[in-house]
């Protein structure tokens, strides 16, 4: 039998820590380069250093077998068959276009250490035509390589998940070596899911096409939301019949307060950019990313109005990072809205179960950290809930630490009714307001005390005090 490829991962972060583990988990032999020291010796020694649902128990079985091993140094990926490069590629500021100075720089490396002709398959998301011009790079300097461009489409808080259960797997190479070295590399997900080798630029066009796609979707749903909200209609209710239809699909169609991460915004963004050097217009993906920044301060104006009438107002926003089940805050819209109620003068409490560290980081001592959400609500006006984090919060107990009982839901997360009977104001995204008000006697089957929606949202408040 064939010897199976000997695999290079550049990157020990949220895709090439998983990537790694997963094809050592297969078989493969592979060296895992990251430039951070500190992590490369954690990663020796054991200890996870990213928070990936299933990652350290994949991980730490290849480590022990000596089949997954970590370095500093890009000579350990001399005998590679196969390089997959994972390195950051973050927006440039004021333009958006990407910042591919990482990735030059690990090309250059492996370029380096690698004399022998193997793949590197760029898995970093980089604008179309990237892997032809490192590609030439390369020719121009003798090297061997062979540039693919393998996009990824992990999510964060799955990547393990995904890894095993891609939907796709795409790759783009312009020689016929190195796509069969690929396609021979992802042959164990043959019977899983299409794989579609195709050229360089197309493969690097599909993560743009894909990220903007969605991300559109996610801001459609969230216009539907408004729509909602104006209307008295009820957004899960529409957006699940719309869902329903196979044409459209349901995922992707929750509203909330705007996409947020690494990826939806960077990539937006650079293929905005792209789309101007290449005279493309992008009206759509241009309205999606601007709706989505304004829908951000549409929120805080939402909350600020709950707060108008109070002095020295409290907000406790639970749920920070850009979404639930992970600890990552990058472009998180919880942090936006936190940024502009501080602005407003509003003290705010934070907690989150898992990005307590990852908040810090991005709001210092202007936010009171909290250990847990009672404490985080404690003498609050209102509380805000940025993520699903919290799928057992006490309201019951929650209730009586508040100073006033309101809750502005982000995520539709709170069961509404149960909040509204407790006493509390709720307001979500795209369903009419509730609180706790005594209904005419005339109402059928209404009694004191009983939830009712509140006419035409919003527009009625006041109905808890203090
Ligand atoms: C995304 C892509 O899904 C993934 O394929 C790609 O490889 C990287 O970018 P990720 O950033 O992990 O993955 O997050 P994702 O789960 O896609 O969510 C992105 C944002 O959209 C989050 O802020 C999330 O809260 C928001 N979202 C998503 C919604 O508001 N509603 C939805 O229905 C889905």
């Amino acid at each position: 039998m064939k010897d199976k490829a000997r695999l290079g991962v550049v990157g020990a972060g949220y895709v090439g820590l998983p990537t790694a583990a997963g094809f050592a988990s297969l078989g493969h032999r592979v060296v895992c380069i990251d430039s951070n020291r500190d992590r490369v010796e954690q990663l020796r020694a054991g200890r996870s250093v990213i928070r990936e649902l299933g990652l350290d128990e994949l991980l730490e079985p290849q480590r022990r077998s000596g089949r997954l091993q970590f370095f500093e140094d890009f000579e350990a990926l001399r005998r590679s068959d196969i390089v997959l490069l994972s390195v950051p590629t973050p927006s440039l500021p004021g333009t958006g276009a990407v910042d591919l100075e990482q990735v030059r720089r690990a090309v250059a490396a492996v370029a380096g250490a690698i004399s022998q002709p193997a793949v590197l398959a760029i898995k970093s998301t980089v604008p179309v035509g990237t892997g032809d011009a490192l590609a030439e790079e390369l020719r121009r300097q003798g090297s061997p390589l062979a540039v693919a461009s393998f996009p990824e489409f992990f999510c964060e808080g799955s990547a393990v998940y995904d890894f095993f259960h891609p939907s796709r797997l795409v790759v783009g190479a312009e020689v016929e070596w190195a796509a069969d070295a690929m396609r021979e590399l992802l042959e164990p997900f043959r019977d899983r899911c299409p794989v579609l080798v195709v050229d360089r630029r197309t493969a690097e066009l599909v993560k743009y096409a894909s990220n903007a796609f969605l991300a559109m979707k996610v801001h459609y749903a969230n216009t539907v939301a408004d729509f909602c909200e104006k209307t008295g209609a009820d957004v899960d209710s529409v957006l699940r019949a719309v869902g329903l239809d196979p044409r459209i699909g349901g995922q992707f169609l929750r509203p909330g307060p705007g996409f947020g991460g690494s990826c939806f915004p960077k990539d937006i963004r650079a293929l905005i950019a792209m789309g101007r050097e290449w005279g493309v217009p992008l009206d759509l993906v241009e309205t999606t990313l601007r709706g989505n920044e304004m829908r951000q301060m549409a929120l805080v104006q939402r909350i600020l109005a709950r707060l108008q009438k109070i002095s020295h107002p409290r907000a406790a926003v639970l749920g920070l990072a850009f979404k639930a089940g992970t600890d990552d805050c990058r472009e998180s819209p919880a942090i936006a809205i936190v940024e502009g109620l501080l602005a407003a003068g509003v003290t705010v409490a934070v907690s989150d179960p898992l990005a307590m560290e990852g908040a810090r980081r991005l709001l210092g001592e202007r936010v009171l950290h909290a250990a847990n959400a009672l404490a985080a609500a404690r003498g609050s006006d209102v509380l805000v809930i940025g993520t699903e984090n919290f799928p057992d919060l006490d309201l019951e107990g929650i209730r009586p630490a508040m100073r006033t009982a309101q809750i502005v839901d982000l995520r539709n997360a709170v069961a509404a009714e149960r909040a509204a009977e407790l006493g509390f104001y709720y307001e979500g995204i795209g369903r009419p307001a509730l609180a706790t008000i005594p209904l005419p006697v005339s109402h059928p089957g209404a009694g004191e005390g009983e939830c009712a929606p509140l006419p035409q949202g919003r527009t009625r408040t006041g109905t808890t005090t203090r």
